[in-house]
């Protein structure tokens, strides 16, 4: 290896990147439309249960893998397991950073239009948020422009490198998303009519639940904690050895499920009091929010700073899949940080295209009933990271070692039950459930 590998400078900036890359879309724009889907409470019970039996063991394995091997993925299944064809999970992560980043930085760039439009007439009274939502999306340039601003700025960071564009841009942003949200919570709950969103959110319908459930459940935790693709690898390969990984695990999964948890809190109530439906799909927030922001005192400020947040969250996020796929080309290619940044991400733009004309010109085009997006968010969440994770936990717990990840993760004789939740995680829960839910899942999907 040419370059010195960065490190975090402080506990405190893993901590921020980690939860940088898990809190984004996939807390405010992703799960509240998929829990509007899938049946409401049942479904955020379902998640919350896979968070807890797969997602924090999964997120400990990974970084653990990441600061045991100082790797990208790829590299870090050749030094765990040198001249075997393990080093394949690692590529199937980074392939899938590719097509994620791809449709992510499409709706990132969906907010960045509305933060921009809320400087202007956005919320004006008698406004139509579904015909704007549609009339925004549908368009060919002005999105691809918005996706193209977006990549740019991700590519940015990521060529400024660890400490000095990573670390750094995360330090400023978490601090102010988080102060947001409170806001907009109080102000959903407080409108006349919200009892009804709190209860479709809080009182599960079991007679809702399908296989189908249980697989978007997964593919939900999977996608929230950037679990799968080895995101979580590579910032853990730049992660201190006196560092204690269950601890700073568990903080990055706490904010990101407290996070989501309150983003159903500042929509459902809105969606329902309002009389919107609350299986809208994939615009859900850009057509509800703004209603809720149009019809409350100072809306307009509030609106540009949600939107704007919402693309500052997506940015952290988007950082993360593109250092995924840097890091791989830095480490086993031999590339420069900055060729490798303008090269992939000019690559990951160009892929994003279709998602745009998914919604216009091709919109002729569709699996299974999906839009283009829809599409590679479907296999991509469905498949990809679910995939990704059941080997990643096959490998940690049968080829590396279960002991292995726990002596990394600072699981010692002080911490009997986090190891046992460890080992009867890693080498049955995980293995067993994501292949039950997929195969279970799936069959539903296209024979049900
Ligand atoms: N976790 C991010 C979100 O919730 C998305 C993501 C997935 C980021 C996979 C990195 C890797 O929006
Ligand atoms: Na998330």
């Amino acid at each position: 290896m040419s370059n010195e590998r960065e490190q975090w400078v402080s506990r405190i900036g893993f901590i921020l990147a980690a939860a940088g890359s898990a809190i984004g879309l996939g807390n405010i724009w992703r799960f509240p439309h998929v829990t509007g889907t899938e049946g409401g409470a049942v479904f955020v019970l379902i998640y919350l249960i896979t968070t807890l039996l797969i997602g924090y063991p999964l997120l400990n394995t990974e970084v653990s893998i990441g600061r045991k091997t100082q790797r990208n993925p790829v590299g870090a299944f050749k030094a765990l397991a040198p001249n075997t064809p393990w080093w394949l999970v690692g590529a199937l992560g980074v392939f899938t950073g590719f097509i994620i980043l791809s449709y992510y930085s499409v709706v990132a760039g969906w907010a960045m239009s509305y933060t921009a439009q809320s400087l202007g007439g956005l919320y004006a009274p008698g406004t139509d948020y579904v015909d704007t939502f549609v009339g925004h999306i549908s368009q060919v340039w002005e999105p691809i422009l918005w996706h193209f601003l977006f990549m740019l700025i991700t590519v940015g960071v990521i060529a400024a490198g660890v400490v000095k564009g990573i670390q750094r841009t995360v330090k400023i942003l978490m601090p102010m998303l988080f102060i947001l949200f409170v806001a907009l919570i109080v102000r959903s709950l407080t409108l006349p009519g919200a009892g009804a969103g709190v209860a479709f959110y809080l009182q599960p319908d079991f007679s809702q639940v399908t296989g189908q459930t249980f697989l978007s459940a997964i593919a939900q935790a999977f996608f929230t904690l950037s679990l799968g693709m080895g995101a979580l690898i590579t910032y853990g390969s730049y992660l201190k050895q006196n560092e204690d990984v269950s601890v700073d695990s568990g903080w990055v999964v706490g904010l990101d499920t407290g996070i989501a948890l309150l983003a159903g809190f500042a929509i459902f109530p809105a969606v329902f009091a309002l009389g919107f439906d609350p299986d809208g799909g994939a615009g859900l927030a850009f057509m509800t929010l703004p209603a809720v922001f149009a019809e409350m005192p100072m809306g307009q400020l509030f609106g540009f700073l949600f939107f704007l947040l919402l693309s500052v969250a997506a940015l952290t996020s988007a950082i993360s899949l593109l250092e995924v796929v840097v890091a791989w080309v830095i480490d086993e290619h031999g590339w420069s940080r900055r060729t490798a940044a303008v090269v992939l991400g000019g690559l990951i733009f160009l892929l994003g295209i279709p998602s745009v004309l998914g919604f216009s010109a091709w919109s002729d085009i569709t699996f299974q009933g999906m839009d283009i997006l829809d599409t590679f968010d479907w296999f991509a969440n469905s498949i990809f990271l679910p995939l990704g994770g059941l080997l990643t936990a096959i490998f940690a717990g049968y080829v590396w070692g279960n002991q292995k990840v726990m002596e990394e993760a600072n699981c010692g004789k002080d911490r009997q039950f986090l190891c046992a939740w460890y080992a009867v995680s890693i080498k049955y829960i995980i293995p067993i459930a994501i292949a039950v839910v997929m195969v279970w899942g799936l069959y539903e999907t296209f024979f049900g």
